[in-house]
């Protein structure tokens, strides 16, 4: 197949990860007789230092005439005073919304290899595999009114959350097609006992779970959800929920795998077209040092072949790559534990490469 992806590696680490995902899906190509065509096209921070906009029109054009995205991450010290005019995240909001991708699915899946990786007991780990399905263009991220007003000693800002009925359908609805090919069970999250657009989000998530009576479903308040997470995970299979509550909640998963740097993630919209990330951030810290994790980034280009190329065994091969990888004792920094192979980020690329296709030959 030909296939046409836009690649915005922006801030920080997001350059040295992305160039790990495009190794791989090169490697996709080669092996399985595809040819992918990938354009760069600039968002964030970079953006802004380059053209005042941290989603340049030309940008957003790109984005349109592809078959997918691949993002590093945005943002960074450089451009974070809260009184700047422009921030690298509107870049990324601006490219959600604006690519009408409201859907964001979060695999969250323990690998047997990288327990020792984790803070939490073993025990409590065993058999986790969910899906964080987070809606991605609504709620507090783009109600309005948002903003700032008034002067000293007077001032004040707002933000607002808010929710139509069809916006949540159409995320539930998701939630309960991904259920039905996994163990058949939704957790919608809200906070239905205080704010109002929870009780809509509650009431529309039961109106759409009477057309799934196959499935099972339960409602969770965010704050008790955050506890259950990480003391029952292996109970959740799909989660689905509102923006923010989503943002928080994955981070707190990623904990259960052992790193920020080993979540992928697929923000989708009607079609097949989507936007394929790390849920990481830029890592500043550590961005141009050849040490970021790009096991995200490489997860999220299988998710990129599956959802959007439709390419099923390329993306299981990817999977088991990564898989192999990690059960051969190979790591990056963030999940290293005593006695792995220790791998910068161009190294770990170069070995989920080289046991594609089950080759047990990595160096
Ligand atoms: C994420 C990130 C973004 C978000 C930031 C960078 C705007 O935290 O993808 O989870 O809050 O959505
Ligand atoms: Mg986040």
């Amino acid at each position: 197949m030909q296939a046409k992806i836009t690649l915005l590696p922006g801030d920080g680490i997001g350059p040295e990860v992305v160039a790990e995902g495009v190794k791989v899906l090169q490697a996709v190509a080669a092996r399985y007789g595809h040819t992918f065509e990938f354009t760069e096209a600039l968002i964030g921070g970079s953006a802004i230092d380059t053209t005042g906009s941290p989603l340049p029109d030309e940008t957003l054009a790109e984005c349109r005439a592809s078959d997918a995205v691949l993002l590093g991450a945005v943002g960074g010290p450089k451009w974070s005073d809260p009184r700047a005019a422009v921030r690298p995240e509107q870049g990324l909001l601006g490219l959600r919304g604006g690519l009408g991708l409201y859907a964001n699915v979060r695999p969250v899946k323990v690998y047997p290899a990288l327990v020792g990786a984790s803070t939490l007991k073993p025990d409590v780990l065993a058999g986790v595999d969910m899906i964080i399905l987070r809606e991605l263009t609504g709620g507090l991220y783009f109600g309005v009114p948002q903003g700032q007003s008034g002067e000293k000693p007077n001032r004040s800002g707002v933000d607002t959350m808010a929710y139509t009925e069809g916006e949540v359908s159409r995320l539930m609805r998701l939630a309960f097609e991904l259920a039905r090919g996994r163990r058949k069970k939704v957790t919608s999250v809200d906070k239905a006992n205080v704010l109002a657009s929870s009780r809509l989000w509650r009431t529309v998530a039961h109106e759409v779970a009477a057309e799934y009576p196959d499935v099972e479903m339960e409602d969770i308040l965010v704050d008790a959800c955050s506890m259950h997470l990480i003391r029952r995970p292996a109970d959740f299979d799909v989660i689905a929920t509102e923006n923010m509550f989503g943002d928080i909640l994955s981070d707190e998963a990623s904990m259960l795998v052992g790193s920020m740097g080993m979540l992928p993630s697929a923000s989708l919209g009607a079609g097949k077209f989507g936007l394929y990330e790390p849920i990481h951030g830029s890592a500043p810290d550590i961005a141009g040092r050849g040490i970021a994790n790009p096991l995200a980034t490489i997860l999220s280009c299988a998710m990129l072949l599956r959802w959007s190329l439709g390419l099923a065994a390329e993306a299981d091969a990817v999977e088991a790559a990564v898989d192999a990888v990690l059960a051969a004792g190979y790591r990056c920094g963030d999940i290293r534990t005593p006695g792995c192979v220790l791998l910068g980020t161009v190294q770990m690329g170069d070995a989920v490469v080289k046991y594609l296709g089950g080759k047990s030959d990595a160096t």
